[in-house]
């Protein structure tokens, strides 16, 4: 995810279970450029594999450049990313408008596989639009570039993130493939992502919002994968100490001004749910240093969930700005 797949992020999540994470998306251009924040982007350590880059581009150079820079690296597979809604990603003819190229992005594929030291991967959607849901077609092409593994997000660009994920055109494209396939969407709670799993006949299930404020989403899942049973949630206690641990991180990897900073929407997110919790939040977000932001966490130790009863039930979730979800 970009803008929060960061080192420390993925260092969190892997401590409670996740077992493949990818880099937030970076495009082949900046890699080329290489700046200081695209140096940061792509920066690992010996605990963060099995780990996967996704690049965003729309032309051959420009990926065959970026493929040598990112080489020594050595990550586990390379993504390109079809799947991008964001506009002014699109506008560019990048993400999801790959969709509308289907040539094009074969082509992409095509050279990736050729210059690419490891497996080359792909992340596509239903569709571009309602009237456009190609995924089957495209999938078959990217198949037949050569590429390892794709993930499908069952939703056209033109949802966006909001509306309910379409089961079927997964199970369609699992169906026509040979290569793995992970599904994607609406993967936000243990009973969810089984219930992608029993649908769709998908290999691997892609947790990304489902991990906002709540790593402990790949744990409870492989446990309720095997016994059908969710642990009780995190007690406050605990997640003040993972917040601690993370906030830590955070600081380590950005210093400790832009580390607190960046921690603020990443602190909402883990009491999310607590009762009565507004005025920390706020407080949150007016955090300066990093002394501030651990008196806060140490505060958000004496509150508890509004809904105590289960892990994931009354669990609300907003899946788009204008959406809400309670599960
Ligand atoms: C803030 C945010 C950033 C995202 N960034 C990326 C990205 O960089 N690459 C990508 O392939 N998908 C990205 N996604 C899409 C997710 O990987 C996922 O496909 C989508 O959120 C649907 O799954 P979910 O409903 O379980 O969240 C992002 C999603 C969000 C909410």
């Amino acid at each position: 995810m970009a803008g929060i797949t960061d080192l420390p992020f993925r260092l969190i999540t892997r401590s409670l279970g996740c077992e493949f994470a990818f880099l937030e998306m970076v495009s082949a251009r900046s890699i080329v450029h290489e700046s200081r924040r695209t140096r940061r982007m792509l920066s690992s350590e010996g605990d963060d594999r099995p780990l996967g880059a996704q690049l965003l581009c729309n032309d051959p150079e420009s990926l065959v450049s970026a493929l040598d820079v990112i080489r020594p690296h050595d990550f586990t597979v390379i993504d390109l990313n079809a799947a991008c809604p964001v506009e002014k990603i699109t506008r560019k003819g990048k993400g999801a408008s790959l969709l509308k190229e289907p040539k094009k992005l074969k082509t992409l594929l095509e050279v990736m596989v050729r210059h690419a030291a490891v497996p080359v991967t792909v992340k596509i959607r239903a569709g571009w639009d309602s009237d456009s849901r190609n995924a089957r077609d495209i999938a078959l092409l990217a198949e037949d570039a050569g590429v390892s593994c794709l993930t499908v997000h069952g939703r056209t660009k033109e949802q966006g993130y909001a509306g309910r994920v379409d089961y079927d055109v997964i199970r369609t494209v699992k169906h026509s493939l040979a290569i793995p396939v992970i599904a994607s969407g609406d993967a936000l709670t243990p009973q969810l992502i089984k219930k992608m799993f029993d649908e769709t006949g998908c290999d691997a299930v892609a947790i990304a919002r489902g991990s906002l404020g709540n790593p402990w989403i790949f744990r409870d899942t492989a446990l309720y994968l095997e016994t059908g049973t969710i642990p009780d949630r995190p007690l406050a206690d605990e997640i003040a100490d993972t917040m601690r641990r993370h906030l830590d991180l955070n600081c380590g990897f950005y210093g400790e001004m832009k580390g607190t900073v960046l921690f603020r929407k990443l602190f909402t997110w883990y009491v999310k749910g607590f009762h009565e919790i507004r005025q920390l939040k706020e407080d949150a977000f007016r955090s300066q240093t990093k002394e501030q932001m651990i008196s806060l966490i140490e505060k958000a130790r004496g509150y508890s969930f509004r809904h105590a009863e289960g892990a994931y039930e009354g669990y609300a979730f907003s899946v788009s700005r204008r959406e809400t979800v309670v599960l």
